[in-house]
């Protein structure tokens, strides 16, 4: 199969609030960061395309089942570790994710022996004969990543999975997802608006604000490449130099403490800037270059698109 994921203009509002606002994507399979800020539509977008919610506008194929017909066959083939709990009263660890794998179709025994399995593998062995209301936030977590491996999907979509989890818990659950990702068993999308989160397990990151897809970009690529910064401090009238910088492909920042950073394409040759600065007699005061956090970054796409369509 070549995508995973292919969905077109796929809109959905809550009482007339437009939370996706004609969403493309076309995913080949392989591990995704689905990154965006608070309100972005990241659980939005996760619920459509495991067919819970119903999108007035748009089409789509998740595994190559539709997903306005065949939602039963998405739920099959797909695991989802939602953001907010999901414990059953009174059932152990065990209990828990035998009984979310016979929701997914297993068999009752089938599901019993799978969820043993799964609950060694998050690290959860010692505690799944205790009452999952018991358990700690992070092995909550950690419970409900097991539900969502139960019945061995090919796509696992897991919803904020490092939400409230101390730093060690936080490494286990990337290093569980790392380990996917090597094996190469399962396609997987997850959001988070950690940015380090997905340094340290993704390729691949798709950038969702206010309802739109802004990028589906690789962090490493976008860094290495596009987005190499600057400071810079002038003394001079530099708006005219400014236009022809960007010409070339260089991008300003707003002025910080009388310092201008900019972002400059890759083949960008410092010579050539002090170059221009000299012909349009400007000094140059000050020149370093600083390494662009992902964080920076993230911004600057988000205010670039902005700039861009609307
Ligand atoms: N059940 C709901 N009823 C009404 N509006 C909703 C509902 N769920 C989400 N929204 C709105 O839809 C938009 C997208 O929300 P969504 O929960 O998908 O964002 P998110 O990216 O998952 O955010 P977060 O990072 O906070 O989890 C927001 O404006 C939100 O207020
Ligand atoms: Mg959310």
């Amino acid at each position: 199969m070549d995508k995973v994921i292919d969905i077109h203009d796929i809109s959905f509002s809550y009482n007339g609030c437009l939370a996706l606002d004609k969403v493309s994507l076309s995913l080949a399979p392989g591990i995704y960061g689905l990154l965006g800020p608070n309100g972005a539509g990241k659980t939005t977008l996760m619920k459509v395309l495991l067919g819970f919610l119903s999108p007035p506008a748009g089409t789509g194929n998740i595994l190559g089942h539709d997903i306005r017909t065949e939602s039963r066959e998405i739920r099959r083939a797909v695991g989802y570790m939602p953001e907010v709990e999901c414990l059953l009263p009174l059932l152990d660890g065990v209990g828990t994710v035998a009984y979310l794998g016979e929701l997914s179709g297993m068999t009752r025994q089938e599901a019993m022996k799978r969820a043993h399995e799964v609950l060694f593998y998050v690290g959860l062995e010692e505690a799944r004969y205790r009452e999952a209301k018991s358990y700690s936030t992070g092995m909550k977590q950690r419970l409900k990543m097991a539900q969502a491996l139960v019945h061995d999907p090919k796509l696992l979509f897991l919803d904020e999975p490092t939400t409230g989890m101390d730093p060690q818990g936080r490494q286990e659950i990337l290093e569980l997802i790392r380990d996917i990702a090597v094996k190469k068993t399962m396609s997987i999308v997850f959001s988070t608006h950690i940015l380090s989160d997905l340094e340290q397990t993704c390729e691949q990151v798709v950038i969702i604000d206010k309802g739109r897809i802004r990028t589906l970009a690789d962090i490493h690529d976008m860094r290495a490449r596009n987005y190499d910064t600057y400071e810079l401090k002038l003394k001079g009238e530099a708006e005219e130099f400014f236009s022809r910088l960007a010409d070339v492909g260089v991008h300003r920042h707003p002025i910080e403490r009388g310092v201008t950073r900019i972002g400059v394409p890759p083949d960008f040759v410092p010579a050539d800037l002090f170059r221009l600065a000299r012909d349009h007699g400007l000094q140059v005061r000050h020149f370093r270059n600083c390494k662009t956090t992902l964080e920076e970054l993230f911004i600057t796409l988000i205010e670039d698109n902005h700039g861009h369509q609307e």
